[in-house]
């Protein structure tokens, strides 16, 4: 029979340097961080900020916990009952955490909605860094807003976060078109004065006229998330430096194909996904996050997420 070699030079061996892209041994020390949401389980955030925790050598783990909705209040608890470190909170939670939380920022009050919690000695404190994640993902692709026309798809949470960035941009006037008129209604009520909206259709997305002097078009539906079809848009009449950006992660959504097609810079939504996360794992860690190693773990999700949409 093999004995176990339990070793201490055996033990040792294991431990992975500092630094050392390795697992890392999960220990009594090891503090937690995490993700709520329903569903969680295709989230691409464990993945990330595991990579980016071990590149640091930082003593920590990232996990994906599956909350219901009716579980929400007793998941908040937890957090102060097991003393995690900080936590991501994704659909359908963001706006709803809010609540259960001791104070949270300013960009989390103007769009509603939280996206980070951080553990600060058992006070809860809920940040929206969506709103910094847009906002880098859009200096990263060149798009130049200030002043300018911006058509934005959708009018839940997301596009929230989308208005509120526009706004500090000092964006000209956006135009909000959603499937249903009284939610983009509502949210120019909300918003209208950090940020000039005009309400408008799905179908008005085929007039030339209001692409034709768009400086950038953002889709902050779920549509393309499983394959679906977009709606019919003039791309091709918006100006030559417009920016389509598709807040659905991966380069093979009809949306972006439609830009493609059209020859205009088209932009997925990982890299908003890799600035709002790095904005995340700085206010847990206070360390810098490493950008390099959590983009390239985004790539290769992105080609697996690219050919899965193809294969349908
Ligand atoms: N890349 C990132 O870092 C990042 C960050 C945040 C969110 N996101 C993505 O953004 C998307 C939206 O998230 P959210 O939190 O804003 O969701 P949400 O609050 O549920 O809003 C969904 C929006 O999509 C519209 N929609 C859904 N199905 C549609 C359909 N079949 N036809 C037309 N419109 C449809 C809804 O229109 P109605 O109002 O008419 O229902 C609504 O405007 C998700 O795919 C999410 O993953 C990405």
């Amino acid at each position: 029979v093999a004995r176990r070699d339990t070793s201490k030079s055996q033990l040792q061996r294991r431990q992975p340097r500092r630094g050392s892209p390795a697992a890392s041994p999960v220990t009594g020390r090891t503090k937690i961080l995490g993700i709520f949401g329903d569903p969680v389980d295709h989230s691409s955030s464990p993945a990330m900020h595991n990579a980016a925790l071990r590149a640091l050598g930082l003593d920590y783990v990232y996990v994906a916990f599956h909350v219901r909705p009716d579980q929400l209040a007793t998941a908040v608890a937890a957090i102060r009952a097991l003393d995690l470190a900080g936590i991501n909170v994704t659909v359908p939670h963001k706006q709803e955490v809010a609540r259960h939380l001791d104070s949270i920022g300013e960009e989390a009050r103007r769009t509603g909605a939280v996206n980070t919690i951080t553990n600060r000695d058992g006070t809860l404190h809920g940040d929206n860094t969506d709103v910094a994640g847009f906002a880098a993902a859009l200096r990263e692709a060149g798009a130049r807003v200030r002043g300018r026309r911006v058509v934005v798809i959708g009018a839940g949470g997301a596009a929230r976060a989308a208005l509120v960035a526009l706004g500090a941009l000092d964006a000209g006037q956006v135009v909000l078109v959603n499937r249903t008129g009284e939610r983009a209604a509502q949210l120019a009520r909300d918003l209208g004065s950090w940020v000039a909206i005009e309400p408008a259709s799905l179908a008005d997305l085929r007039s030339p006229a209001l692409l034709g002097d768009a400086a950038l078009v953002v889709n902050t539906t779920s549509l393309g998330l499983h394959g679906e079809r977009f709606p019919a848009l003039a791309a091709s009449r918006s100006p030559h430096d417009c920016v389509f950006f598709d807040m659905v992660y991966g380069r093979h959504t009809d949306f972006l194909r439609r830009a493609r097609a059209a020859q205009r810079t088209a932009v997925d939504g990982s890299a908003m996904l890799l600035h709002q996360g790095a904005r995340a794992f700085r206010l847990w860690t206070k360390r810098a996050a490493p950008l390099a190693v959590m983009r390239a773990v985004l790539e290769l999700r992105k080609s697996s997420i690219d050919k899965a949409r193809d294969r349908r």
